[in-house]
């Protein structure tokens, strides 16, 4: 069936998944009475959602800030600070249980959040917050050939599409602002991408699976490469926004910005071929699963590849002619099939993902 430890969700695992970051860019082109962006912020607003420093309220949050950037409405504003100060103390401690002995990559995605603040704000303890997590990178363990590790203790020298997103649009966003200088930096946020691309890259599909173990002991890792055996298409949604993302900070007269551009445009013919006729993509996405049964067409992936198609047309980075039809038809079966009205209530839910899928187990299907 599924490999890993996929489940389908229920309405209530839409807390845990991303659908809003992509939702908020769009202007409603079919049922919608209101934006998309402000009615799903509204959704969540009305629900509650526990304050948590985690990466799954960090893109949340990362929503909302793109929704008040969008309207200029203080509401969407107010929501992530009142948040966020929840688990940032008066002077600048991460609470939440942060742990400086456990490294775990998904615990910089709130970086980016801080940061908004502190640029909003000039408070300094925002970016106090976000120093520790820009500290955290200079203890993560390392691969032999420099990756940091996903998460030390439980995947020792693993490196996960994921955690390319959770961690180098922050530390390139946290460069830029603070040490736009230092060389060794944007060089090592070049050689996270590089060290994907080689391990994980299928040149003929341009698809990349979902990670590798460069020691090859994990039980998927392939004996030559260490590869994971399968194209996951949430973790490529990830690596594909990290991509587009990083562009935003890195230096254009760097010696890797040309080649990160290379394997974004390569990444998007790959991703565009892959594209189902409903206009989704597969959970498994390489051959010859698409289609199978236990598979399906997964949304929050849908919205990642929508954002990025989107984003990297408007940045003049891929060309709409190209381009815009795939995201388009993609975000209208996010519109029609993905979003949901709640009974009759007026708030959205957002269905057809996953409550979380990992490499902790053998990656088969099963
Ligand atoms: C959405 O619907 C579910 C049941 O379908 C309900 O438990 C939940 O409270 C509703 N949420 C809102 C905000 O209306
Ligand atoms: C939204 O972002 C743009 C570009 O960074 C900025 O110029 C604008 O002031 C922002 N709008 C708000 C309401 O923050
Ligand atoms: C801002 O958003 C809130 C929540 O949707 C809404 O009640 C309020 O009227 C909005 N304010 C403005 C000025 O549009
Ligand atoms: C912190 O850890 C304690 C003990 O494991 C747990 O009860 C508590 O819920 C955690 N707090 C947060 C915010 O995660
Ligand atoms: C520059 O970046 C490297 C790599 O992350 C780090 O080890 C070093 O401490 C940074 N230098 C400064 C001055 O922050
Ligand atoms: C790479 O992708 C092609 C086309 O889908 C496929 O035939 C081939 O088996 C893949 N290679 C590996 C190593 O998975
Ligand atoms: C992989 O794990 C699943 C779930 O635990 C199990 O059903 C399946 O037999 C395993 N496959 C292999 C090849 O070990």
């Amino acid at each position: 069936m599924i490999p890993y430890s996929y489940a389908l969700s229920s309405s209530l695992a839409m807390f845990f998944n991303l659908k809003l970051l992509v939702l908020l860019l769009l202007v409603p082109i079919s049922y919608a009475t209101q934006p998309y962006s402000t009615w799903m912020s509204d959704s969540f607003i009305t629900r509650g959602v526990p304050a948590d420093r985690h990466y799954a309220n960090a893109v949340l949050y990362r929503g909302f800030e793109l929704a008040f950037n969008k309207t200029g409405n203080v509401t969407y504003y107010n929501y992530i600070k009142s948040q966020v100060d929840q688990f940032v103390d008066p002077a600048g401690n991460l609470g939440g249980n942060y742990s400086t002995s456990l490294y775990s990559l998904d615990d910089l995605r709130m970086g980016p959040n801080l940061l908004f603040l502190y640029q909003s704000t000039q408070d300094k303890r925002y970016k106090t917050a976000a120093g520790q997590l820009r500290a955290q990178l200079n203890r993560q363990p390392r691969t032999p050939l420099g990756g940091f590790w996903h998460r030390s203790p439980d995947y020792p020298n693993q490196m996960w599409l994921d955690g390319i997103y959770m961690v180098e649009p922050f530390y390139a966003q946290w460069n830029r602002l603070f040490d736009a200088n230092n060389v060794t930096a944007w060089d090592d946020i070049i050689l996270q991408f590089d060290l994907i691309e080689q391990h994980c890259r299928n040149k003929t599909s341009n698809l990349l699976v979902h990670g590798y173990d460069e020691s090859k002991v994990a039980v998927w890792a392939d004996a030559v490469t260490g590869a994971s055996p399968h194209v996951w298409n949430r973790a490529l949604g990830w690596y594909f926004m990290a991509l587009i993302d990083v562009l935003d900070y890195l230096p254009v007269s760097h010696s890797g910005y040309e080649k990160l551009l290379g394997y974004m445009v390569s990444l998007a013919v790959g991703v565009k071929a892959a594209q189902d006729a409903s206009g989704g993509w597969w959970l498994v996405m390489d051959a010859p699963y698409p289609g199978m049964k236990g598979n399906y067409i997964e949304s929050s992936a849908t919205a990642m590849f929508t954002y990025s198609f989107l984003k990297a047309i408007r940045l003049g980075y891929i060309d709409s002619a190209t381009y815009l039809e795939t995201a388009q038809k993609a975000y209208s079966l996010m519109t029609t099939k993905f979003v949901a009205q709640n009974g009759t209530k007026s708030t959205l839910n957002w269905e057809g993902t996953v409550v979380v899928g990992g490499l902790g187990g053998n990656a088969t299907l099963r």
